[in-house]
């Protein structure tokens, strides 16, 4: 039996041998992984550590002997080589993709990619470029262009240790649509950064996450106006919106997470953006509170992403609502999804968003709801709702006060159609109130026989008692109760 299977193995692996194409085609597959297209006209090669990448620029391996023509490569990664100083230029290729991350690469010679005129993207990622002189992206002869790499789309330069940009960086690859600067100590957009950046007039999707940026220079978004996506995540030196978001009129995704906003405000907050649907605010560890109209100028926004914000108590019940003009009353964003799970809010007003049952997502998990009166819509109202949404998600919100409330879910309650307990007149919370009956009932024994003693003596005229019977228990317990301070109202 066993024999069978190894002579199936044997038979299956000979088949596939002889499926693959001929490797003279594509002489750098007899020493790195490749992948071809369904008609085995062009590869994917793949090269990493193994560890002779100098013969790699080699002609044979770039051109077919019989015809001359580059082979048809589409893309060539190499990965894990010591490529430390790059000094060898490409040879004529078509290939569209070229990446070369994780390869220690610390200095590139100038116009080692001229060849590489269809190429559109190029990845540079993690390696240890702290310098990139400008004619680095250096490309051919091409009239009414200044020696462009033609094609080039998308750039990636994250996780290298950039700290400035040449101002004339970018001035051979002027259509870049992608740059990817995230992961860099840029600590700030200089001017030389900015005039690199901003003479990027095609730019769609812009990364400066974790580059201990603050906030980005006024205008620099004056000409990227094509700019759809801004992700300025794990800078937590950004505590306002910068000025220049203004001017990113075709803005759509816009990323902030683990920033440095504490309250978010009318006035930090964001300005009128209507062409954002995108908006991530998540794991901002200062975060406290999201204040009334402080997100409302995104009029459009439909996917909101408020979650993992540790100290995020409260959210406005107007942060989103627009103030209308021409009506008085207030409009909403088309808000479809919307996560704000593992924050720190217990109550939530249903007026946040204009219609629960118009979202596809929800997550309100992991947040210390308290299940009191005022809560009572959650259960009602959105349960059923979110139940439709996600019925899985919907079964986990959980109850996090009074205490007797603890442990149950919000499902355990829809099913009971039970009524949540109200706080009572004074706010006070109600499994505090325990104790104080307690208290009260000691008090009200205690005073039985000391009323019917004062009576008693009232009675014999021992003494006069204007003025003191007004000492009564329930005016004690009124006292006590207004001076618990108030806990829940912010
Ligand atoms: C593969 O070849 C067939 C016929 O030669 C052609 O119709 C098809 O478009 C080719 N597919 C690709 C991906 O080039
Ligand atoms: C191409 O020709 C050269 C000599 O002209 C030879 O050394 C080389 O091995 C040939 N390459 C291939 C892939 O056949
Ligand atoms: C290929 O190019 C070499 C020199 O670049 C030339 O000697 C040779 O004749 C060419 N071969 C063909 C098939 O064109
Ligand atoms: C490379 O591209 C050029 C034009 O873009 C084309 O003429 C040539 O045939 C291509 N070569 C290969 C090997 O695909
Ligand atoms: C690369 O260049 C730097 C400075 O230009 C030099 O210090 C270093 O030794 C070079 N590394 C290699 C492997 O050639
Ligand atoms: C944030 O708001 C809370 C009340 O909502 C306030 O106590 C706190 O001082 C504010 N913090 C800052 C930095 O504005
Ligand atoms: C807002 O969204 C609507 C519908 O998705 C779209 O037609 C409109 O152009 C958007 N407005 C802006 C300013 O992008
Ligand atoms: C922002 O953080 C959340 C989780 O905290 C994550 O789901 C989301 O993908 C992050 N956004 C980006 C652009 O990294």
């Amino acid at each position: 039996m066993k024999n069978m299977y190894r002579i199936l193995f044997i038979l299956a692996s000979v088949m596939l041998c002889a499926a693959e194409p001929d490797q003279n085609k594509f002489p750098l597959c007899k020493i790195c992984t490749c992948k071809f297209d369904v008609n085995e006209t062009t590869a994917d090669v793949l090269c990493a550590a193994h560890g002779n990448y100098q013969s790699i620029y080699q002609d044979y391996f770039w051109k077919l002997n019989a015809t001359n023509e580059s082979v048809a490569y589409n893309s060539l990664a190499i990965h894990y080589e010591k490529l430390t100083n790059m000094t060898n230029v490409f040879p004529p290729s078509n290939l569209t993709v070229l990446d070369l991350a994780n390869n220690n690469i610390m200095s590139i010679k100038d116009s080692i990619f001229k060849n590489l005129q269809n190429m559109k993207v190029l990845i540079l990622s993690y390696n240890d470029l702290d310098l990139i002189h400008p004619d680095t992206f250096k490309g051919l002869y091409l009239e009414a262009r200044l020696l462009p790499l033609r094609s080039l789309k998308e750039l990636r330069l994250d996780h290298n240790q950039l700290h400035t940009l040449n101002k004339d960086t970018f001035e051979h690859t002027t259509d870049i649509e992608i740059l990817d600067l995230s992961h860099n100590d840029f600590q700030t957009i200089d001017r030389h950064t900015l005039l690199a950046i901003s003479g990027l007039p095609y730019l769609k999707k812009l990364y400066l996450q974790y580059t201990g940026i603050k906030t980005l220079p006024d205008d620099m978004l004056h000409t990227p106006r094509r700019l759809q996506i801004l992700d300025l995540s794990g800078n937590i030196g950004i505590e306002k919106i910068p000025r220049t978001l203004r001017q990113a009129i075709n803005l759509q995704e816009l990323y902030l997470n683990n920033t440095g906003f504490v309250n978010l405000t009318q006035d930090n907050g964001f300005p009128n953006m209507p062409s954002v649907r995108v908006l991530h605010l998540c794991r901002n560890e200062l975060l406290h509170h999201v204040g009334r109209h402080s997100l409302s100028g995104l009029t459009n926004l439909t996917d909101l992403r408020m979650s993992d914000n540790i100290d995020l108590v409260t959210i406005d019940d107007l942060a989103l609502a627009k103030p209308s003009k021409l009506t008085g009353g207030a409009i909403w964003p088309p808000i479809k999804k919307l996560y704000i799970g593992n924050n720190k809010i217990s109550y939530l007003e249903s007026e946040i968003i204009a219609r629960w049952d118009s979202l596809s997502e929800l997550d309100i998990r992991e947040n210390p709801w308290t299940c009191e009166c005022e809560n009572q819509w959650l259960i009602d109202d959105l349960m059923p709702i979110y139940l439709k949404i996600n019925e899985d998600m919907a079964k986990e919100v959980m109850c996090a006060a009074p205490v007797e409330m603890r442990y149950f879910s919000f499902y355990d309650i829809l099913m009971k159609k039970s009524h949540m307990r109200c706080l009572d007149t004074y706010g006070n919370r109600p499994e505090k109130d325990g104790t104080l009956l307690v208290g009260i009932l000691a008090g009200v024994l205690l005073a039985i026989p000391l009323i019917l003693f004062i009576l008693y003596a009232y009675k014999q005229r021992w003494f006069s008692l204007a003025g003191y019977f007004d000492n009564s228990p329930a005016s004690y317990s009124r006292r006590f109760y207004k001076s618990t301070p108030h806990d829940e109202d912010i």
